[in-house]
């Protein structure tokens, strides 16, 4: 399979190429997902609020090396790539992860028909893509994997039409790419596994 691109996390790539606008949608409340996960996880729409925060996530530590891609964005990056999610101009599903009722993270999910450069968008019938990041406070301490299974289970499969969710870190990567399998993803078989790749498909079926 080739990669042809960045894969959708890179906070560089801006806005993702090949989007379609989605409808607006119009954020009146702010639901959670159903009940909360063991551990008190849950999830909630990202809010122009939570853009601050976003931006202090983006700028430290792990978020920063494999997310941000080591360039701290300014308010205005935050604003320009988040605001359009926030508002539902593009077709993405962006979620706060919230641990006992506070932000702790940053989850997203799309359809990948909607994003024809994602490097699983060979797979893209019935399939969603997902990225993430922790506050930095959160890194290392186990949260990861339950978080992943949680947004995959809650918010992902909620759409009844996605059959299959992939996730491209990159192979470097090896704490995101562990906690993945520890989520129940595994690798896609066949897929090139150099560590020189932009990104590693792991998968997860309903
Ligand atoms: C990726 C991320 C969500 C993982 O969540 P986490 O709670 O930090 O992960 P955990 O603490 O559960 O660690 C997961 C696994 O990685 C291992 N690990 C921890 N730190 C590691 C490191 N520096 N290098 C390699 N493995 C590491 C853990 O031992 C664990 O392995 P195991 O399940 O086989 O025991 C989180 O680290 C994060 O937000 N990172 C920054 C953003 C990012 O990388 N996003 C993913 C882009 S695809």
């Amino acid at each position: 399979m080739h990669f042809a691109s960045v894969p959708p996390a890179s906070f560089a790539q801006g806005s993702m190429p090949g989007s379609r606008k989605a409808q607006a949608r119009e954020v009146t409340s702010l639901p959670t997902t159903e009940a909360p996960q063991p551990g008190g996880l849950c999830f909630r729409p990202l809010t122009a609020e939570d853009l601050p925060l976003l931006q202090r996530w983006l700028s430290e530590g792990a978020a920063l090396e494999w997310y941000a891609l080591r360039v701290p964005p300014t308010a205005e990056a935050v604003s320009r790539k988040y605001l359009p999610r926030v508002r539902g101009e593009e077709p993405v599903d962006a979620k706060i992860l919230l641990i006992a009722g506070q932000p702790a993270g940053y989850f997203q999910s799309y359809r990948l028909e909607d994003f024809p450069d994602h490097p699983a968008a060979a797979y893209a019938k019935r399939a969603a893509g997902i990225d993430f990041f922790l506050a930095q406070e959160h890194v290392g301490h186990g949260v990861g994997p339950r978080a992943i299974a949680a947004f995959v289970r809650e918010v992902v499969f909620a759409r009844p039409e996605v059959e299959i969710c992939f996730a491209d870190p990159a192979p470097r990567n090896q704490r995101s790419v562990r906690a993945l399998r520890r989520a129940g993803f595994r690798e896609v078989q066949g897929d090139d596994k150099s560590a020189d790749r932009a990104a590693l498909l792991l998968y997860i079926a309903r």
